[in-house]
């Protein structure tokens, strides 16, 4: 018991110099010890609008039986029940009615990722035909984190995929922010891999944002013909730069950027079309832009800037309420950032504050406050005396 008190005054204290110092690389990388508990969030029920998460012939691909021929077959309740609950035990992570929801899990956002779900169940009609699925580090506890989830949402339909990110680690180079070099940060870049070929379609989620509106809206955007990728756009932002003038001086690289009008967009809140991106093998495209970063600097920040590079200009828009970003405040000075004008569907904390470390440090910026109804953990800090 006492060893571990030292190590959470420990974290305690780092958290308090969180959003004033220059962060380390081992501020992000150590992982701080789970003493953190939470509570358990209520039970959310679909309304009787939402369909089934199976479609008709998904339980025997081939056979073209409809779903009321099998609920009226001779076979007697019992048999069929059980049928029934085996198929939904197995088959629910390929749920093709199913909103699909992928985010990352490991232990310094862990708290952040519980409200972003806890605000996904509560806003959404249909929060039984959600299926989340959690990239952890392969390094990490899956058990523990699994444990957790399962504590706090006993009727949460997830699956949890270890991301081996010791693969990645070498394509990372440093950026500006040492907490977007964690290699799990990368992760959105290998869905298409991590998770099974049925899950055909994704909604991508930071952990650091919550939800007051309904997901299925966000899932349903259109993506057309051949999009791969939806996600807010940002056209007055200054494009130039997020890329070095190394980059736009050397046209063999900035021509990629030639026939398209591109865009900023945050990758932090995505609509992905699987199917397209395994087709398109937008991984490997991702991972070159990677490589090459690493012999030449040609941006500064993190996983973003190859998403722009393979996407910026060729994506399906989403509304910008759907992310209201850069509520953490400014990479360098921490100051409170306000809300963009508009609807807000969705409030993102990027950037490089996070409200429960503000609101721990009591130093919170206004919206914070947005945040912290949907904060599951039990007690902060427990002293015990
Ligand atoms: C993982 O966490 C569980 C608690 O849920 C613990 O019992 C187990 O020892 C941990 N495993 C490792 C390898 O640390
Ligand atoms: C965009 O940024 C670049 C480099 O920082 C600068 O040279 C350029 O004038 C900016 N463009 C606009 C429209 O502000």
């Amino acid at each position: 018991m006492k060893p571990q008190r030292v190590i959470f005054l420990l974290l305690f204290v780092s958290l308090l110099s969180f959003s004033s110092t220059t962060e380390t690389s081992s501020s992000y990388s150590t992982t701080p010890p789970i003493t953190q508990s939470f509570r358990e969030a209520p039970e959310f029920y679909n309304s009787p609008k939402c369909p089934s998460i199976f479609s008709n012939d998904d339980q025997d691909s081939g056979a073209d039986v409809p779903d009321d021929t099998t609920t009226t077959s001779n076979d007697g309740e019992e048999g069929f029940n059980i049928v029934n609950q085996e198929d939904e035990e197995r088959n629910f992570i390929c749920a093709d009615n199913g909103v699909h929801v992928a985010m990352t899990l490991d232990l310094a956002y862990i708290r952040g990722s519980m409200a972003a779900i806890l605000s996904i169940l509560q806003h959404t009609s249909c929060p039984e035909n959600l299926i989340f699925h959690f990239v952890t580090s392969a390094s990490a506890n899956a058990s523990l984190l699994s444990d957790t989830i399962a504590t706090s949402f006993p009727y949460l339909k997830f699956q949890i995929y270890p991301f081996a990110d010791t693969a990645v680690a070498g394509l990372i180079s440093t950026s500006i922010r040492s907490a977007l070099d964690c290699p799990l940060n990368y992760a959105r870049s290998y869905l298409a891999n991590l998770l099974p070929i049925c899950v055909r379609k994704i909604v991508y989620l930071d952990s650091d944002l919550v939800l007051v509106d309904d997901i299925v809206k966000l899932a349903a955007t259109p993506l057309g013909d051949d999009k791969v990728l939806a996600a807010p756009e940002y056209c007055n932002a200054n494009f130039t730069t997020y890329f070095t003038p190394t980059f736009w001086s050397n046209p063999a690289l900035s021509l990629t950027f030639a026939n398209r009008k591109p865009c900023y967009f945050n990758t932090g809140v995505m609509v992905i079309d699987l199917d397209r991106w395994r087709a398109g093998d937008y991984t490997t495209k991702i991972e070159e832009w990677m490589e090459l970063q690493k012999r030449m600097r040609i941006y500064e920040l993190g996983s973003l800037p190859p998403f722009l590079l393979v996407f910026a200009g060729n994506i399906a828009p989403v509304d910008h309420r759907w992310n209201q970003h850069g509520l953490g405040g400014d990479n360098f000075r921490g100051l409170c950032r306000d809300l963009h004008p508009g609807p807000v569907s969705l409030l993102h904390w990027s950037g490089k504050g996070k409200p429960w470390a503000r609101l721990d440090a009591n130093r919170p910026c206004p919206l914070d406050a947005l945040w912290a109804p949907y904060d599951l953990l039990k007690t902060p800090f427990v002293f015990d005396s």
